[in-house]
């Protein structure tokens, strides 16, 4: 499908294990767009694994990585994108896009994100932890307002991402005018 040529990109929001990913490139495919991962983008300008820059970097050195290439990548049309989870958790980050962006939260609750997580690889350092559910609902707590600042939101718990990838590809066509809807 095409949607609205208002709409020039797609930024999907929320949690580890929400799906950004896995939708976004299902996603980009539909749209004839391309996918950008912000976490890929990271590792490949720094040549280590998330994992690895935080540990040898630290957190805030990530942040800041993150900060700049989400700036870059929101300057891009035709693109579905894919943030880190932590990206949009600044608050007012997300009032802040550009205008010409669709911002989704994929909601996820925390066991259902530490499960699909920990079949996805290493990438996660703020899972590492003793009670990984735990960590996921406090981040989820934390987060949820700036999350919510996104226009859209889509429940992910118990649907597969190519249903996720279906309800999204309705709502934009149901929504021409995509940019000013919540
Ligand atoms: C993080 C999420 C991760 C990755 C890093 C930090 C977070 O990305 O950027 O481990 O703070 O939520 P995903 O959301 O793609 O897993």
């Amino acid at each position: 499908m095409s949607p609205d040529p208002g709409v020039r990109r797609i930024l999907l929001v929320g949690l580890m294990g929400s799906g950004k990913s896995t939708v976004g490139r299902m996603l980009a495919e539909a749209l004839g767009w391309r996918f950008e991962d912000f976490d890929e983008r990271i590792e490949a300008a720094e040549g280590l694994s998330i994992s690895e820059i935080f540990e040898l970097r630290g957190e805030a050195h990530f942040r800041g990585l993150e900060e700049k290439v989400g700036t870059e990548l929101l300057g891009r049309d035709d693109v579905v994108l894919g943030s880190g989870g932590g990206w949009a958790s600044v608050e007012g980050r997300l009032a802040g896009i550009p205008g010409g962006t669709v911002s989704i939260w994929l909601h996820v609750s925390p066991g259902e994100a530490v499960r699909r997580a920990m079949n996805d690889g290493p990438k996660r350092p703020l899972l590492e932890v003793e009670d990984p559910v735990r960590a996921a609902a406090d981040l989820l707590a934390r987060r949820e307002r700036a999350y919510g600042e996104a226009q859209w939101v889509v429940d992910t718990d118990g649907r597969s991402p190519e249903d996720v990838t279906a309800r999204i590809l309705a709502l934009l066509e149901r929504h021409p005018a995509k940019t000013e809807t919540r």
